[in-house]
């Protein structure tokens, strides 16, 4: 188990160094949700897209590792401030990737995971695809959580279009975290995608 007081240590360390947090302390509750979201699920597996200096990093793949999972993460860049965290924390089964989103969906995944966390590029056809993706990544029993949601047009757009309707058998809330809002949505009836053009991975398996 990876040594909490250590992690809440950091965690406190990014509110007082962050500007993001310190003009919006309030943001720091993402921190709590993502722990939780992944602590339960038996051996979590994770995506997260837009990794920038591991804020979401830290609690999505410490949680993961705890519970024996794996996190994954993609970005254009991986930072070296990113790299020191996985060393500092000696943090396992973590899958760092520079890469756009567009070309990680493209080379295709094997696995669905069970939480997948967009945080990548915010611009509307961009986290569309993200979405649509993700759906497709997602296992059976996964979460979707869509960073942004009410701060940016594009995220906002794409989530409501998608994830804010029964149509396509997905339920879905948003939680006014921070100022940012997170989407979080999970697919009630898989055959449903289908009419996103959709086709879930885990149908196949
Ligand atoms: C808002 S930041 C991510 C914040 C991070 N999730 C956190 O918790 O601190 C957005 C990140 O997405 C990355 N990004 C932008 N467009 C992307 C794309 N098309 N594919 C992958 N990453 C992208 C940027 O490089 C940036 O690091």
């Amino acid at each position: 188990m990876i040594d909490r007081e250590k992690l809440w240590r950091r965690y406190r360390r990014f509110m007082e160094t962050t500007p993001a947090f310190r003009s919006h302390p309030q943001n720091y509750a993402k921190i709590p949700l993502l722990d939780g979201i992944v602590r339960n699920y038996e051996v979590p597996h994770v995506l997260e897209i837009g990794v920038q200096e591991g804020w979401g990093m830290l609690p999505l793949a410490a949680a993961a590792q705890d519970k024996g999972g794996t996190y994954t993460g993609v970005d254009l860049r991986i930072t070296d401030e990113v790299r020191a965290l996985v060393k500092e924390f000696d943090l396992q089964r973590v899958t760092l990737l520079e890469m756009p989103s567009e070309k990680f969906w493209r080379d295709g995944v094997e696995n669905p995971f069970d939480v997948i966390v967009l945080d990548g590029g915010h611009d509307y056809l961009t986290i569309r695809m993200d979405i649509l993706n993700a759906l497709r990544c997602l296992a059976r029993d996964g979460w979707l959580l869509v960073h942004d949601v009410l701060t940016f047009a594009g995220p906002q757009k794409a989530f409501a279009e998608i994830c804010g309707t029964t149509r396509y058998g997905i339920f879905s809330c948003i939680v006014p975290l921070g100022i940012d809002g997170m989407g979080v949505a999970f697919v009630t009836d898989q055959d449903k995608l289908i009419e996103l053009g959709v086709k879930p991975i885990c149908n196949s398996q």
